[in-house]
């Protein structure tokens, strides 16, 4: 077939390409992304005000780049989404460093040094619009700064600097208060993009912005005694397995106070950050949300689940099926995955309501005198156990009953208790949210009711036969006044 080379037009290409739609937040974070794919153990990030005509300035001591490796680096596209990748490597699309960087800024500088050779390259908007053309431009020299100081210092590392900025919602036209504002905000992001490299449960990586050290933020408050852990589900997709870790976090009174309460819900908020969390290379790169999982509606961020957060922890290879998008700030789960996370999301749903609900206090409240016991126990637990209650006064009537033959109730339960199919009790719940309960038909009842009114006369004659209806029936789901009058008539008994 014969072929006819299109070449995109590079004026208009990389005005479209400005407009991805990153925050500087995240601009500046797929910066940080390089220099740690790069080794740095310090990235210093300054960000100034510049009487309006702001300067960004990102600087790492990583292994650099040499001319041809800057070539490569300035190239769109340069290593693609399908290129093979080292394991700590946090790029992806070849286009994060001059996309995020021209998305705020019409030009973009490169200076890296490696083997204390020093190399440098332009992206300036402007001229490409002018020429028309993928010319980057060779600085003479490089604007004197502190940083470039600093660099010059190194064996080895990279100066990435915005200059003349743009982007609207960006750092550009900002009164010098609103700037040194929106400044916090970015280092507020970057304490938890960045979390497990500033604490070291990655490679432990420094970052400071504008001279003050970046601090962690972890989503999952470890610290903090009344964190619930709950068990790490590995899930298996691909080949490889990754894996699903829920936290429920402790209720607002069990924080020391205010300030320690609103720092733990974090940027944006207790209701914005509940959800998933996930990471991808322990590069927080979804902080929150329900990704789209839930029952018939998709869940959506609400008070009762806020204590909710789950971290999931993916390797770089498994991206593509999560369908990461340019900006690292969007995944969503390949389908096969969803019933799998909306149980183990559903149960840490539930957890976290609990615990929102009981107002921080241990443990539920205590049944009043006469009560009936559950009959259910729950043995907690990774491969959770429930058990049927041996000394509950329905099993322990049952039991004298059989007599002899009791050791057949006792096969029964074991049997019961061994084959309970929690995990497809986990889906059915995650799947029926927002589903009215299930009622009592009236055709059930009869029989329900002949059943119950013959446990009611073996039970023990301590309580009346009102009270002992109530017991049982207390556990049943729903409006059971029908279901009671018709136990009650049963036992020959007017309310
Ligand atoms: N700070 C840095 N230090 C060393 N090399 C870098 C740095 N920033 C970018 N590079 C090089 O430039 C390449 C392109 O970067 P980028 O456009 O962000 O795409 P990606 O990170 O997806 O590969 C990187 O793969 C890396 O080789
Ligand atoms: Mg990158």
């Amino acid at each position: 077939m014969r072929r006819i080379e299109i070449i995109p037009g590079a004026s208009a290409l990389l005005q479209s390409l400005r407009g991805l739609g990153y925050s500087p937040e995240t601009a500046i974070a797929d910066l940080i992304d390089n220099s740690i794919a790069a080794g740095a153990a310090a990235v210093t990030v300054d960000l100034d005000w510049n009487e309006g005509d702001s300067i960004a300035r990102v600087l790492d001591d990583g292994r650099g780049m040499d001319d041809a490796g800057l070539v490569k680096a300035m190239c769109f596209g340069g290593e693609g989404p399908t290129g093979v990748r080292a394991q700590d490597d946090l790029g992806r699309f070849g286009l994060g460093l001059k996309t995020a960087s021209l998305s705020q800024c019409r030009r973009l500088t490169v200076a890296s040094r490696q083997n204390c050779e020093i190399a440098a390259l332009a992206w300036d908007v402007d001229a490409v619009i002018e020429s028309g053309r993928w010319d980057a431009l060779i600085p003479d020299r490089l604007t004197p700064s502190p940083q470039l100081d600093l660099l010059l210092r190194h064996e080895s590392g990279t100066l990435v600097q915005w200059d003349r900025m743009d982007a609207i919602g960006g750092l550009s036209g900002l009164e010098r208060d609103a700037f040194y504002l929106r400044v916090r905000d970015i280092g507020a992001h970057l304490g938890m993009a960045f979390h497990r490299f500033l604490a070291g449960d990655a490679r432990r990586v420094s970052i400071t912005l504008n001279g003050r050290a970046v601090k962690a933020w972890d989503p999952f408050q470890r610290h903090h005694p009344a964190t619930i852990t709950m068990p790490s589900e590995p899930v298996r997709h691909g080949g490889r397995t990754f894996t699903v870790t829920p936290y429920v976090l402790p209720h607002r009174d069990r924080f020391a106070n205010d300030a320690e309460w609103e720092a733990s819900g974090g940027p944006g908020g207790w209701g914005e950050r509940q959800g998933f969390y996930v990471y991808r290379g322990k590069r927080l790169l979804v902080p929150g949300g329900w990704l789209g999982l839930g029952g018939t509606r998709a869940w959506t961020r609400d008070e009762a689940s806020r204590l909710a957060r789950i971290a999931v922890d993916l390797p770089t290879e498994l991206d593509a099926d999560w369908r990461i998008d340019v900006r690292k700030s969007q995944a969503r789960p390949p389908g096969r995955l969803r019933p799998r996370l909306t149980a183990i999301a559903g149960l840490c749903r539930e957890k976290a309501r609990e615990v929102f609900a009981w107002r921080g206090s241990r443990a539920k409240p205590q049944r009043r005198q006469g009560e009936l016991e559950d009959i259910w126990i729950s043995a907690g637990s990774a491969a959770a156990r429930y058990r049927i209650r041996r000394n509950h006064p329905v099993v322990e009537v049952i039991a004298e009953a059989l007599g002899t033959h009791r050791t057949l109730l006792e096969g029964l339960l074991a049997f019961l208790e061994r084959t309970v199919p929690v995990e497809r009790i986990w889906l059915d719940v995650a799947e029926s949210e927002g589903a009215p309960a299930p009622v009592l038909a009236d055709a059930e009842i009869p029989a329900l009711a002949t059943q119950l009114a013959s446990l009611v006369s073996t039970m023990a004659p301590t309580d009346s036969v009102e009270v002992r209806v109530d017991q049982l029936i207390r556990h049943l789901p729903g409006d059971t006044a029908a279901l009671k009058r018709a136990v009650l008539a049963q036992l020959g008994h007017q309310p």
